[in-house]
């Protein structure tokens, strides 16, 4: 499979099925990629912050894809126009053959610029199986305990884990959930888009290589990997 990091939380996977996941290009100062280049089966969303909805209903409507979200979420995105499938924190589903399951996640989920913020559901992170890989993607979450049963459960071969601090994990406590996740590949998200959430992603990986048995993949923006 070819992963693309978006930036920001954002990947775009080309395998037997196309997914896209938390994909915002409008607005990040540091995409590379165009949305009409993003051609997804199914569009995982993990809540309804700007820099997570992102793109997500033009890219399923020119797709003729689905968005994965929270019930609130996916029928916000529904009544925007995009095909959605409504699933829960702790339900797994079957889509296009991709078994999907949502995982909690600590954080906020509010749309909207402007007060009151438009209620979309709970924020949630995903365990998904593409292609004999299984495949976690945390979402925007603080460290979280039940991220060991997420690891047993679960012979995690990716993770994509946030490192940015402020609003997510910072770099600290990603090594403690990667020691809770025992993920075989780390790909660190939600960093360096604003002055904010600067951290050094080379830094990080060299931590987490020295401490834990994990590998880490440092994406630019744009960047693809063969996974
Ligand atoms: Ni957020
Ligand atoms: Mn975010």
């Amino acid at each position: 499979m070819k992963i693309t990091y978006l930036g920001h939380a954002g990947f775009y996977f080309e395998a037997s099925k196309n997914i896209a996941i938390d994909p915002f290009i409008t607005g990040n100062p540091l995409a590379k990629n165009k949305v009409k280049d993003v051609r997804a089966d199914l569009i995982l969303v993990s809540h309804g912050h700007g820099d997570h909805l992102g793109d997500a209903v033009p890219i399923a409507r020119q797709s003729n894809g689905t968005i994965v979200a929270v019930n609130e979420l996916a029928i916000f995105c529904a009544n925007k126009g995009a095909n959605s499938h409504c699933m829960h924190i702790g339900g797994s589903h079957v889509l296009d053959g991709i078994k999907i399951k949502l995982t909690p996640a600590w954080h906020g989920s509010g749309y909207g610029g402007e007060c009151p913020l438009e209620y979309v559901g709970p924020p949630c992170g995903f365990v998904f199986h593409l292609d004999g890989r299984t495949i976690y993607h945390s979402g925007d979450t603080g460290l979280f305990g039940d991220m060991e049963l997420i690891g047993r459960l679960n012979k995690i071969d990716l993770a994509m884990l946030p490192i940015g601090d402020n609003f997510t994990m910072g770099p600290e406590d990603a090594l403690e959930a990667v020691k809770m996740l025992k993920p075989g590949l780390v790909i660190p998200m939600h960093y360096n888009t604003w002055p904010l959430i600067k951290q050094d992603p080379v830094k990080f990986k060299s931590e987490i290589e020295s401490n834990t048995s994990s590998k880490v993949a440092v994406l630019a923006p744009g960047e693809s990997l063969e996974y």
